[in-house]
């Protein structure tokens, strides 16, 4: 066997305790404060920065979204989304969030290359995401609709989901968090404050090219048959209109005579209703009582639930009136 071989076959085996979506970024903040300039202007900016934390310092002369960026806690930066390219003179052209700034090094948001990544790399996000803002409650306080407003997006120029695929159903499963994927844009901010600062393990990113969806470590279908415990980290974090706290899901919708979030998707996975209380219960510790029918009480191969999710087809699927 050649030592290549040999290599290979000692090399550990990939292990099945990294879950995709899981924060295994390697480190790549500075370790010590640095001086940079951003359009002209010098800023110090502490250790533990990224070039984000350079640009969000000064007032710079294009806005730089930064859409999968959060900034807080222990999540990201993940790279993910490349709205936040910038000039660099040393490196070229480097999305700002996850870049380390290097001392006496020079930035630039309003140089051509940089400006024009921002603005196909927004446009790609808009390319797959649901932009019927009036149905949405989070229209008003979305991260992506400031982000397009501020670019002064019309017309994205790779169209929108309407145009290029079919519609996830809405999962309005849980009593305390909608989840409507065609919304998503894959930010994966919700993964790590679920997993990492929640420590809750419940979601994941799965599949992948166009398929690449937000889903559940547990491999449930539905919100309200996974694992979780309705904290809300994963809402609070999320930039759009796709992880939403029930009972302000429809907080900021223009109303429209007969047109609603639920019949624009066309298809929602609902739960029976019957969950109470202010958190649901982890699956496994429910017990049958004398009320609950033990067909009702342990419906799974595995853990069971004490609700029938439903999926419903409305009439006016997908139809825009
Ligand atoms: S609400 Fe559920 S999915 Fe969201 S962070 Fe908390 S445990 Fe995770
Ligand atoms: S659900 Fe929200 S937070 Fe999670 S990946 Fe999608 S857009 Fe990002
Ligand atoms: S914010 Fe930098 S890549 Fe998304």
């Amino acid at each position: 066997m050649s030592s290549e071989n040999q290599a290979t076959t000692d090399a550990p085996p990939l292990t099945e305790e990294i879950a995709p979506g899981t924060a295994t970024d390697p480190p790549v903040r500075s370790e010590e404060s640095v001086t940079v300039t951003v359009d002209g202007t010098a800023v110090t900016i502490p250790p533990e920065s990224t070039l984000i934390d350079a640009v969000e310092a000064v007032d710079t002369e294009e806005s730089v979204p930064a859409l999968c960026h959060y900034g807080r806690e222990e999540i990201g930066p993940r790279s993910e989304c490349r709205t936040c390219m910038v000039e660099t003179d040393a490196h070229g052209v480097v999305p700002a969030c996850s870049f380390p700034p290097e001392e006496d090094m020079t930035i630039r948001t309003d140089a051509d290359a940089a400006s024009e990544a921002r603005d196909v790399n927004l446009d790609l996000v808009l390319s797959d995401h649901n932009l019927r803002c009036t149905t949405c409650g989070k229209n008003g306080r979305c991260e992506l609709q400031d982000a397009a407003i501020e670019q002064e997006v019309e017309e994205p120029r790779y169209g929108v989901l309407d145009d290029r695929g079919e519609y996830e159903p809405l999962d309005d499963s849980s009593s305390f968090i909608q989840i409507d994927r065609n919304k998503c844009i894959l930010c994966n901010r919700c993964v790590e404050a679920c997993n990492d600062v929640q420590v809750e393990g419940v979601l994941r990113m799965e599949g992948s090219g166009k398929d690449t969806r937000i889903g559940f470590q547990s491999d449930a279908e539905t919100m309200d048959d996974s694992a979780c415990v309705s904290c809300g980290h994963c809402a609070t974090v999320c930039p759009t209109g796709s992880l939403v706290e029930k009972g302000i899901e429809d907080a900021t919708t223009l109303p429209l005579p007969g047109f609603t979030q639920k019949n624009s998707i066309g298809k929602v996975h609902e739960s029976s209703g019957s969950s109470t209380g202010p958190m649901t219960p982890k699956k496994h510790d429910k017990e049958p009582t004398s009320d609950t029918p033990p067909s009702e009480a342990s419906t799974s191969d595995d853990e069971g639930t004490d609700e029938t999710d439903v999926w419903t087809d409305d009439a006016n699927s997908g139809e825009w009136p």
